[in-house]
């Protein structure tokens, strides 16, 4: 996930305008950043590091001209550099290009181009686009359909801005990335995300995929399929301040929200579904082991028992271990075993530290992490990138979600499967629709209101449940400061039973119509005899709601994919609660994002 920004109109200083519009960008992407000025020059400045990097060398710099792209990154391809940073140009730096998205293609394209004489100067996909749109005029194309010629190659997802030296337009296309117009009085923006140009205008045009855009000093021009298209201009009533958060009232919501997108991004490229398998070329190298060990803390230990369980369960020995239980527990790491961390940061001390541990024992290593160049990233054999882009609030939404998507693709890739079942497939196809009606139609809001005295909550699943359970309660306490515990649902009889009143909500999570699912609804009349109010998140196939004060409903799903869906229920439930008793929730009391000390 990156940032884009674009303008074009009168001012003699769009370097200022990009800027400040980068600036509210920065949550997509801050690793590095650049901006191009087109005009009779192509002037171009990208440095590493976050934004203000990029302010010193634009404050020493020069731009002429009156049309510019900018760009805020969160590396896919490539670590952060200022060779990988955008914009990219070709080769004799007329062309300048800004991209979010993935190009899967672009392997292909790249050695085409190369076979061409073109000497690529960066290791990102997004570097092919403006050397095909300089080959594209080289052949004599107009740049408009030089870049439309060029955006027509591409396979995956993307927003993209060129400039071309010599040209006052921006060109620009979307595919399952977003970009919106702004009509300003003195300009026309580009971006993103509507927060960038909210500062000169609150008219926008949100374009769909597949359409192309031209924006020139008087006017823009839209088009698909080679036809003009009529776009609505609507007025957003956001105001500056909200900028960041995109309206939302906490980077929480915002990144609960993003799921649909963050989970698109994780499966761009990785299922092939014409051949039913799925693709994980990073891991290409990665010899099948005999067994594997898990490592991690937190949320991604409950994204560990997950992976773990799907491993067991396809026959392979599998463990997840608290990183910082790694060293007292010692497990013995025989040849053929692969220890994994998963590691959202890339940089947990704890984590780390049991990763070193196994590096050093001669275990092979592999990071399931989001952070491009992260320290898992570098010091681990392998690392498979769960592409959620950046998490701002400190507790993990989408990055759990992505998570468990990323244990099904490395499941997949360490069985040496060359198919997946149509029903897995097609389920990862839908999750993202799932999700977002899961978003749309969640009743967690008003749930919450009827439970707010409660002494403590509780929560219970089976099987594939039980780390939502887990993560559930962990969500809950750590942004609500409620006492908070979750179970596996058939240990509440050996114990935590004793804790259950009438005052103590039990969130059960109950899918599918399976033993499981009879065992939990069993589990359900345990607490409910004991007067405790419950609310089950069920997608509906076995008679769980009879039992039930409240549902949570989720679409049904491959059994593999119902824990990410009811986990997003428990996301809302505990934002929502937290919301409702006025905490910090993005900035929980006592944690920190990133925790690099054992
Ligand atoms: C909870 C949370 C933490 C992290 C844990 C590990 O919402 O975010 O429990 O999951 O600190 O962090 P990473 O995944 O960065 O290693």
């Amino acid at each position: 996930m990156c940032g884009i920004i674009g303008y074009v109109g009168p001012s003699s200083n769009p370097a200022e305008i990009l800027m400040s519009g980068l600036s509210t960008l920065e949550y997509r992407g801050y690793d590095s950043a650049g901006i191009a000025v087109a005009n009779s020059s192509l002037d171009v400045e990208k440095r590493e590091g976050e934004l203000e990097m990029l302010e010193q060398s634009v404050a020493t710099s020069q731009f002429s001209g009156n049309v510019g792209i900018g760009h805020t990154r969160w590396s896919t391809h490539g670590p952060p550099s200022d060779r990988n940073a955008h914009p990219h140009t070709d080769t004799d730096e007329s062309v300048a290009v800004v991209h979010n998205g993935i190009i899967e293609n672009y392997q292909e394209l790249r050695d085409e181009l190369h076979a061409e004489g073109v000497i690529f100067s960066s290791d990102t996909d997004s570097e092919v686009v403006p050397h095909l749109v300089a080959k594209h005029l080289k052949e004599g194309d107009d740049p408009e359909t030089a870049f439309q010629r060029a955006v027509d190659r591409l396979e995956g997802s993307y927003a993209l801005a060129c400039v071309v030296e010599g040209e006052d337009a921006i060109f620009a296309a979307r595919e399952d990335s977003p970009l919106v117009l702004g009509i300003g009085e003195e300009g026309y923006y580009l971006a993103s995300d509507v927060p960038a140009f909210l500062e000169y205008t609150r008219d926008v045009v949100y374009l769909d995929d597949g359409e192309f855009v031209t924006l020139r000093e008087d006017g823009y021009t839209v088009s698909k399929d080679g036809h003009p298209v009529e776009k609505e201009i609507k007025t957003v009533n956001w105001s500056a301040e909200q900028t960041g958060k995109s309206g939302y009232d906490h980077f929480m919501l915002k990144e609960i929200h993003e799921q649909p997108a963050s989970l698109r991004q994780c499966l761009s490229g990785r299922i092939d579904e014409l051949a039913g398998h799925i693709v994980v070329e990073e891991l290409d190298e990665l010899e099948a082991p005999r067994r594997v060990h898990f490592v991690a803390c937190g949320t991604s230990y409950h994204a560990s028992l997950y992976a773990a369980a799907l491993l067991r369960d396809a026959g392979v020995p599998a463990t997840a271990t608290l990183a910082s239980e790694f060293a007292t527990a010692d497990p013995p790491l025989p040849n053929g075993t692969l220890v994994v961390g998963i590691t959202q940061s890339g940089e947990t001390a704890d984590t780390m530290s049991a990763l070193r541990d196994a590096n050093s024992r001669g275990a092979e290593t592999l990071a399931l992490t989001n952070v491009v160049g992260s320290t898992a990233a570098r010091e681990c054999d392998h690392v498979l990138y769960i592409r959620a882009g950046p998490e701002i609030g400190v507790a993990a939404t989408k990055t759990f979600s992505s998570q468990l998507i990323g244990a099904n693709l490395l499941v997949e890739k360490l069985l040496g499967k060359t198919t997946t079942s149509r029903e897995l497939i097609e389920s990862l196809r839908d999750l993202p629709s799932n999700v977002q009606a899961i978003l749309d139609d969640s009743n967690a809001e008003e749930i919450v209101d009827e439970y707010l005295d409660s002494t403590a909550y509780f929560f219970i699943g089976r099987g594939l449940h039980f780390p939502v359970a887990l993560e559930g309660a962990l969500k809950f306490k750590e942004i609500t400061y409620e006492h908070a515990e979750g179970f596996a649902a058939g240990e509440l009889k050996h114990g935590p039973l004793a804790l259950v009143t009438a005052n103590t909500p039990v969130f059960a999570v109950v899918t599918g119509n399976d033993e499981n699912a009879r065992k939990t609804i069993g589990n359900v009349k345990e607490v409910e005899a004991r007067g405790a109010p419950v609310i089950v998140v069920t997608d509906g196939q076995s008679d769980a709601e009879r039992y039930a004060d409240a549902v949570l409903k989720i679409p049904e799903t491959h059994e593999r994919v119902a824990p990410l869906l009811a986990n997003i229920q428990l996301q809302l439930v505990a934002y929502h609660m937290a919301n409702r008793l006025g905490r910090s929730i993005d900035k929980p009391r006592n944690l920190a994002k990133s925790v690099t000390v054992e």
